[in-house]
């Protein structure tokens, strides 16, 4: 197994879900990662000493979901200098804008690249494109993967007029 470049951090194993398409984007471009659980507030002392060790250990880039009071993204940026993108996963009682108010608004000098509430593929493919811009290899995979994008939607819309006509 190669080194994984990518962490998937989450707040909760119930987060699992929420936050497996953001593997699953990053598997399909051949992108090894590691998911982990962590809490910002239930084991703050292994969350921070992941976030520490984060870059030693070969992380590129980190992608962290949590929902609610969703410290977990922000608090990894601060104690790391890798890139972090948050996942806001939406909970029953606020529909995730607890989450991804919590996620979003960071202070200044601590970063934190915010995708849609629920949103874990966009994080994976976020973090694909941050790879590939030293990695000509997988820009081209990404490229490709957008092509098939647009193939798909205009095979769609040929149907849809067929069937119009
Ligand atoms: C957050 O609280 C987690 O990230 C999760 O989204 C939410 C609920 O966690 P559980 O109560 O399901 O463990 O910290």
């Amino acid at each position: 197994m190669s080194q994984p470049l990518v962490a998937i951090a989450m707040g909760s194993e119930s987060d699992l879900p929420t936050m497996t398409p953001a593997a699953e984007a990053l598997t399909e471009l051949g992108i090894a990662s590691e998911m982990r659980i962590l809490s910002a507030h239930r084991t703050p002392d292994e969350m921070i000493a992941f976030g520490r060790q984060a870059a030693d250990n070969g992380f590129k880039v980190i992608i962290a979901g949590a929902g609610g009071a969703a410290h977990l993204p922000g608090m990894l940026a601060a104690v790391t200098p890798l890139p972090v993108i948050g996942v806001p996963r939406s909970l029953d009682n606020l529909d995730g804008l607890d989450s991804l108010l919590s996620i979003v608004q960071m202070p200044k000098g601590v970063p934190v690249a915010t995708v849609a509430i629920d949103g874990a593929r966009n994080a994976g493919l976020l973090a694909a494109r941050i790879l590939a811009t030293s990695d000509g290899d997988l820009q081209r995979r990404l490229l490709t993967m957008q092509q098939e994008m647009s193939s798909a939607v205009r095979a769609a819309d040929e149907r849809l007029r067929d069937n119009n006509n």
